[in-house]
């Protein structure tokens, strides 16, 4: 085999979660299973609907919400990049302990409706952002337009333009490119600062076109690519340098909303098995020889899982440890509480246990 059968890792941290309004069945659902994936800091994001978090006093509501599901995790909050939020809130956002603002360019994704059309209106929120140190978080998509020729396989080299304008204008600005999905985002980063960070999936070092294009339970925003793009995704991972780091953008729907009569929501559910769905993907890009078997070091694992997510956003270093041992869980077929039900990536399949020491 070419990983280990067992690792013990720093408990870890996933800087891009969507838990879902709470109170609310969904964020009932999947908020237990964060630590159940070895993970103790989650980022969470705020496009709730039908009105997502965009002050301080909703962001900080919404955490204590969260809090009363599960008080041992640890959430950073955001807001959502919106017309209403004001270079005051973000010097109070800092004080409240805010993390980041998301921006959501308008009709990229799921509740991107209340999106952004063009961020010169938000300069001075930016120019505010700066200077207290608040994380812009970007869904790095063009939004889907046959008049300038965008799709979902180019949407998000589409919108690289706009990082490299925006890095221009607000140089010590900290941004993170989330779920980045191809080869152009992986080097664009890399090509900027300390300050310029993306995240990647799990599902995404698995996934290419072909499976989403079966399978509703793989559809997400952005979509997965090619072979060529997931390969510099899971080169991204051993070779980090503290410019990538775990964020699974673990987006639950309800089975009606994946499977209704309408489109499907865009979103992959893979909260509770977070770290066995990189494993397992870095174990088959070894397989297919993307990815060297020595380069899965645990050094990198720690970087990737733990280490990375927590520097850039300040958080403190993991007090506490995980045991990952390979097949030593099947992943459910389906999460099922009052009023929803949710199908978790690769149902069925064998994946790696955790057991907090
Ligand atoms: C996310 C969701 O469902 O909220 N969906 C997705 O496909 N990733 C939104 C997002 O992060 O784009
Ligand atoms: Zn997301």
């Amino acid at each position: 085999m070419p990983l280990k059968d067992s690792y013990l890792l720093p408990a870890a941290a996933d800087m891009h979660v969507h838990l879902r309004n709470a109170p609310g069945p969904i964020a009932q659902l999947v908020t237990p299973t964060i630590r159940q994936a070895g993970v103790d800091v989650v980022f969470v994001m705020p496009n709730l609907a039908p009105r997502p978090v965009v002050s301080v006093d909703e962001a900080l509501e919404y955490k204590r919400h969260l809090q009363a599901i599960d008080p041992e995790v640890t959430y950073l909050m955001s807001l959502y990049l919106h017309s209403s939020i004001t270079p005051d809130e973000i010097r109070k956002a800092k004080k409240a302990g805010i993390a980041g603002v998301k921006a959501y360019p308008k009709g990229a994704t799921t509740n991107s409706e209340w999106g952004v059309v063009s961020f010169e209106p938000f300069y001075e929120v930016l120019k505010a952002m700066e200077e207290e140190g608040i994380v812009l978080n970007l869904h790095g998509e063009a939004p889907c337009s046959a008049a300038t020729d965008v799709t979902v396989m180019n949407a998000e080299i589409k919108f690289l333009p706009t990082l490299m304008d925006l890095v221009q204008r607000f140089p010590k600005l900290k941004i993170v490119l989330e779920h980045c999905t191809t080869a152009d985002s992986v080097k664009t980063v890399r090509s900027f600062g300390k300050n310029v960070v993306g995240t990647i999936t799990a599902h995404h070092l698995s996934l290419l076109v072909d499976d989403w294009s079966a399978n509703v339970n793989n559809y997400c925003k952005p979509s997965a690519k090619t072979p060529q793009d997931r390969r510099a995704l899971l080169d991204a991972v051993v070779n980090s340098n503290g410019k990538f780091f775990l964020g699974t953008d673990s987006a639950p729907h309800d089975i009606t909303a994946k499977r209704g009569k309408g489109n499907t929501a865009a979103g992959v559910f893979t909260q509770p098995y977070a770290l066995g769905y990189v494993l397992t993907a870095l174990e088959e890009g070894i397989a297919r020889s993307d990815i060297a078997a020595d380069a899965v070091t645990e050094a990198a694992l720690r970087g990737f899982l733990s280490e990375h997510g927590r520097a850039f956003y300040g958080v403190a270093p993991a007090t506490r440890n995980v045991l990952l041992t390979r097949d030593g869980q099947t992943v459910a077929e389906s999460f099922k509480g009052e009023g929803a039900e949710v199908v978790p990536f690769r149902a069925g399949e064998q994946t790696w246990s955790v057991e907090w020491q």
